[in-house]
This record gives C-alpha cells, sequence and structure tokens, in this order.
C-alpha cells in the first residue's frame, strides 16, 4: 500500500507534533510517508520511524531521506523493546489497530504515549483501562474536514476515565475544547449517515450524560450518541 499524506493532514500531524517536547526522543510507530517523523525532526527531536513491512520500510527510508530520521522495520511497539524513549507517538490508524499494538507490547509499556486514532475510540478506552493507563493532556484538531482527537497518555498516570472503558469515557478529556461542540455535531451527522437504528430506550439522544435532543432530529443511529463518538 502506498501512504501519501496530503497537505490537507498537515493540521492534524501539525497538533500531534506540537505536543512532543522540544528535544524529546521518540518513535513514530507506522509513519507512513513520515511526514510527521519530518516534522518531529524539525522541532529537534531524535525521531526513529517505524513501518510494519519490508517494502513500507524501504518506501518511508526513502520518503524521509536527507533527514536525521531511523528508521526501522518491525510490527508496533516490538522494535522499541530496548530503546530509551521519551515518548512513542502512534497516529493515523484506526482505535482498534491502535489498542492491539499496545496490547500486544512488552508487559510493562515503558513510555509516555501520544495516540491519534482515526476513528471508534471505544477500543482504545477499553485498551488504556486494561493496561491501566491514563489520559492527561488532550485536544480536538480539524483536518482533512474532520475532527480528530489527539490523547496524551503520560507514562505513571493511572486509568482515569470511567469504571467500564467505553466510548464515553473518553469524552471528558475534551469536553472543554473549543472544537467540542462541532465534534459532537459531526458525530451526529455520521450517525445519521450510517442509517442505522437507535437503541436508546428513552427516544433521546445523550452525549456524556447530556440530553441532545429526540432521536428523530438526528435520523436514525445504530446506538446511543455517545457511542457513535
Ligand atoms: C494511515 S498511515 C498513518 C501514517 C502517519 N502515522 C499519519 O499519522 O498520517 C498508517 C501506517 O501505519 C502502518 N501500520 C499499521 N499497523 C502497523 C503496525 N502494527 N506496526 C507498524 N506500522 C503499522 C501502516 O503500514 C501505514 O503506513
Amino acid at each position: 500500500m502506498r501512504v501519501v499524506a496530503s497537505s490537507r493532514d498537515e493540521p492534524r500531524l501539525r497538533a500531534v507534533a506540537e505536543m512532543v517536547a522540544p528535544g524529546s526522543t521518540v518513535a513514530d510507530v507506522g509513519s507512513g510517508d513520515g511526514r510527521l517523523a519530518r516534522m518531529l525532526a524539525s522541532r529537534g527531536c531524535t525521531v526513529i520511524a517505524t513501518e510494519k513491512t519490508r517494502g513500507q520500510t524501504r518506501r518511508l527510508t526513502t520518503a524521509i531521506s536527507g533527514t536525521t530520521v531511523r528508521v526501522v522495520e518491525g510490527f508496533g511497539l516490538r522494535p522499541l523493546r530496548d530503546l530509551c524513549l521519551d515518548v512513542v507517538v502512534i497516529s493515523g490508524l484506526g482505535s482498534r489497530s491502535i489498542a492491539r499494538i499496545l496490547e500486544d507490547a512488552p508487559a510493562a509499556l515503558p513510555w509516555s504515549l501520544l495516540l491519534q486514532p482515526m476513528q471508534d475510540p471505544e477500543a482504545l478506552a477499553h485498551a488504556l483501562r486494561r493496561l491501566n493507563r491514563g489520559v492527561g493532556r488532550a485536544r480536538l484538531v480539524r483536518s482533512r474536514s474532520r475532527i480528530y482527537p489527539v490523547l496524551e497518555v503520560p507514562l505513571g498516570l493511572g486509568w482515569n476515565g470511567g469504571p467500564v472503558g467505553r466510548r464515553e469515557d473518553l469524552l471528558p478529556w475534551f469536553s472543554d475544547d473549543p472544537l467540542w461542540d462541532a465534534w459532537r455535531d459531526e458525530v451526529l451527522q455520521r450517525g445519521q449517515r450510517a442509517g442505522a437504528r437507535a437503541s436508546d430506550p428513552g427516544g433521546r439522544w445523550r452525549l456524556h450524560g447530556e440530553d441532545c435532543g429526540p432521536r428523530r432530529d438526528v435520523g436514525h443511529a445504530s446506538t446511543s450518541l455517545a457511542s457513535k463518538i
């Protein structure tokens, strides 16, 4: 697969890069075309960029040639086992892929993490809860006409979300974000497009305890609004 991040991806990638302290030693797992790795290197970071297959690693090596970024091949966190890193970034993958990568890791994950899931944060909430890792800073970013979450998972912070590890458990970290309302609307629209049925017995959409109106306002959706996020 050839991965090309268009310039429309830049706000998303920049938002991730900005949450890494300049000068950090950082691994960019699933680096794709290496655009984020380049941004991190230009912030004075020492960067290890990974890809999972031989072909993708070769393409990445070509893409970041002329930079200080070091490329390694391997699945998820496996190639990082013995490395001393300030932060591991996993960006632009689905939540389930990120969860698989985290759960495949060596017994303890000895690094801070910066996670930018593309969709379905429920799987991520589950994984973080199982791994007893909590969320520190979090932000939303608009990019390519969508809004994406970015979550910092600092080393030493235990799970600080709700008791079940549902999608809703990730929401408190974003409710003060200026993009919160827009994100909620975007999620509503996605629910409408999905065209599935609502299962909220009260016939109303709820988002993190907030009543968002009668179900008919948003068409037919498969689950509660919160579970669409
Ligand atoms: C959509 S690209 C994202 C690229 C970049 N990180 C970004 O944020 O735009 C996902 C990349 O992750 C790689 N990838 C997926 N699963 C992986 C895994 N388990 N280990 C390493 N790389 C993986 C894919 O090969 C692909 O290049």
